[in-house]
């Protein structure tokens, strides 16, 4: 039977904000597409434009129960950032992150990895998550680490065109994350 993950609301803690993503993403995309890191690790397609990020983004404010985004929010930045929750071909619920360069370095993605694995294991009832990372991706390594996953092993999948190996991480709905501490 394939899982359906409940519709995203809005959740907070001290510093972050995550708010279900609407149409009116493009313009953070379109920054995230210009940013080098976010185009080496993730899926983002390189340079995308006004109009690109419109056609890709067009259809993510309609309900899916198989995929959940969010827009990281800060106080200070506004939108910088997104973490997604989604079901793959084989029914695992997979995680994925990013952040504009504004605002790394404080633990941001570890509080947003956070607050979304809380809300997949708490509102979906999924009993377990995974997330993939490229090899040499180390700050990621840390927030997967420091968010209670553990490295299960390697898995091939093609990253825009290229045949890659990427490392699976898991974590269960019982593990327990590493507090964030001040900085
Ligand atoms: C991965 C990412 C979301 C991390 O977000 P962040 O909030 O900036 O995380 P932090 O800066 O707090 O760093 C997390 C840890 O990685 C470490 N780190 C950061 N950059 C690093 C680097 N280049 N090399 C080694 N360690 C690094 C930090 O020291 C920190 O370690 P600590 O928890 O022991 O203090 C962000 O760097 C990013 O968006 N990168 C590009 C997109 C990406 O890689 N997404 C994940 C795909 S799997």
């Amino acid at each position: 039977m394939s899982v359906a993950l409940a519709s995203p609301s809005p959740m907070r803690d001290g510093e972050v904000a995550l708010r279900p993503v609407s149409s009116s993403v493009a313009a953070l995309v379109v920054a995230a597409s210009h940013d080098p890191e976010i185009t080496r690790w993730t899926q983002v397609p390189d340079g995308l434009t006004i109009v690109d990020a419109a056609l890709i983004t067009a259809g993510w404010a309609m309900p899916s129960t198989r995929t959940a985004r969010y827009q990281v929010l800060l106080p200070e930045l506004g939108p910088a950032g997104m973490v997604t929750v989604w079901m793959n071909p084989a029914d695992e619920a997979e995680v994925g992150y990013w952040l504009l360069p504004s605002a790394r370095g404080r633990g941001v993605a570890r509080r947003a990895v956070g607050l979304l694995c809380t809300w997949a294991f708490d509102e979906c009832g999924l009993e377990q998550l995974q997330l993939t990372t490229l090899p040499g991706n180390l700050a990621s390594e840390k927030v997967a680490q420091a968010c209670g996953f553990h490295r299960r092993g390697t898995l091939p999948r093609d990253i825009k065109g290229v045949r890659c190996t990427l490392d699976v991480w898991v974590r269960g709905a019982g593990a327990v994350a590493e507090p964030v501490s001040a900085r």
